[in-house]
């Protein structure tokens, strides 16, 4: 400062020059307040810090208190504010590159998950017990009731079709007959998977039990069944339709299926315990339903 060169000087005396050297006389006070900010800035908030990193709102801040004094003393801001664009320029960058990244992470988390469930879907085929001895094919029956079938299949949405009768009068067996083909034939034409199950709905029993059953071949989670099943505080009925939400899940994986539901004695008592036909998620499939209970057929079904 004695030799009087001013091209030498840094920070530290330029501003002990000005607010703290007796060469400047009756300083303008707002002029003095406001370089002293900035020499408190510098040293605080820039030179003297730990780590070289601000954050996003302490660069704000500190910016703005840069802005500040410059206005105070009349100082063009032009070269702040091009400071405070870049930076908004440079975050808006990284902002639009991590919702990319994030966005492709999710994308691939997605088809993991997607492939997963996917190779865990295969086909099964489960029918009304056979009798002991053989049984005949019934194929003008069986030809007649597939028909049917495929009829039903071009409206949108689950279809029902009934087989009813006396008791005893092949209703079960001629439901496993149509059900075998159907899968056969759904098997020998597509490779994606397709199922046939059958509910026993002779009793809320084995109507459960068939559920359980039908919620381990979807390979819906075995803990969840479990609990569902044993459950001492639901009733049997709270139970299928659980059973009924959990298979509903796995039940979109199938491009088509069929489900024999079995020796519906009163069609009444199944209320609530069938799929419902307005629930899209079991919109490919089909109902086949044999009963003794002819009277409460409804005549869409
Ligand atoms: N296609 C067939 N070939 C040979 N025997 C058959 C055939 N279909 C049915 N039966 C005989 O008739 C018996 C009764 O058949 P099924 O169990 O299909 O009747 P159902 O109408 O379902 O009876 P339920 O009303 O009791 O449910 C079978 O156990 C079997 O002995
Ligand atoms: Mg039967």
């Amino acid at each position: 400062m004695t030799r009087g060169n001013r091209a030498e000087w840094d920070c530290t005396m330029l501003f002990y020059a000005i607010l703290f050297s007796d060469c400047i006389h009756s300083l303008n006070p707002v002029v003095w307040s406001n370089v002293d900010k900035l020499r408190l800035f510098r040293n605080e908030e820039f030179a003297h810090i730990a780590q070289g990193h601000l954050s996003d709102a302490e660069f704000q801040n500190a910016i703005s208190k840069v802005e500040n004094a410059f206005l105070a003393l009349g100082l063009s801001t032009v070269k702040i504010q091009d400071k405070r664009k870049k930076q908004f320029r440079k975050k808006r960058r990284e902002y639009m590159r991590q919702q990319r990244n994030f966005g492709k992470k999710r994308k691939k988390e997605r088809n993991t998950l997607e492939e997963r469930l996917n190779s865990n879907v295969s086909s099964f085929c489960i029918l009304p017990p056979k009798p002991s001895h053989d049984v005949t094919n019934r194929d003008a029956d069986v030809c007649e009731i597939i028909q049917k079938l495929k009829e039903l299949k071009k409206s949108a949405g689950l279809s029902y079709l009934f087989i009813s009768g006396n008791p005893g009068s092949c209703q079960s067996q001629m439901a496993s007959l149509v059900a075998k083909r159907c899968f056969d034939a759904v098997k020998e034409s597509t490779s994606t998977a397709s199922f046939v199950m059958t509910l026993n709905a002779e009793n809320s029993k084995t109507l459960l039990e068939s559920y359980a059953t039908f919620a381990r071949h979807l390979k819906c989670p075995e803990y969840a069944v479990t609990n569902t099943f044993t459950s001492k505080d639901l009733s049997t009925d709270e139970k299928i339709r659980r059973l009924k939400t959990l298979i509903s899940t796995k039940i979109e994986l199938y491009s088509s299926w069929l489900l024999i539901v079995d020796n519906v004695t009163s069609m009444s008592h199944l209320d609530g315990n069938l799929p419902d036909s307005g629930n899209g998620q079991w919109a490919k499939g089909q109902l086949l339903i044999t009963t003794q209970d002819t009277a409460s057929i409804s005549p869409s079904g």
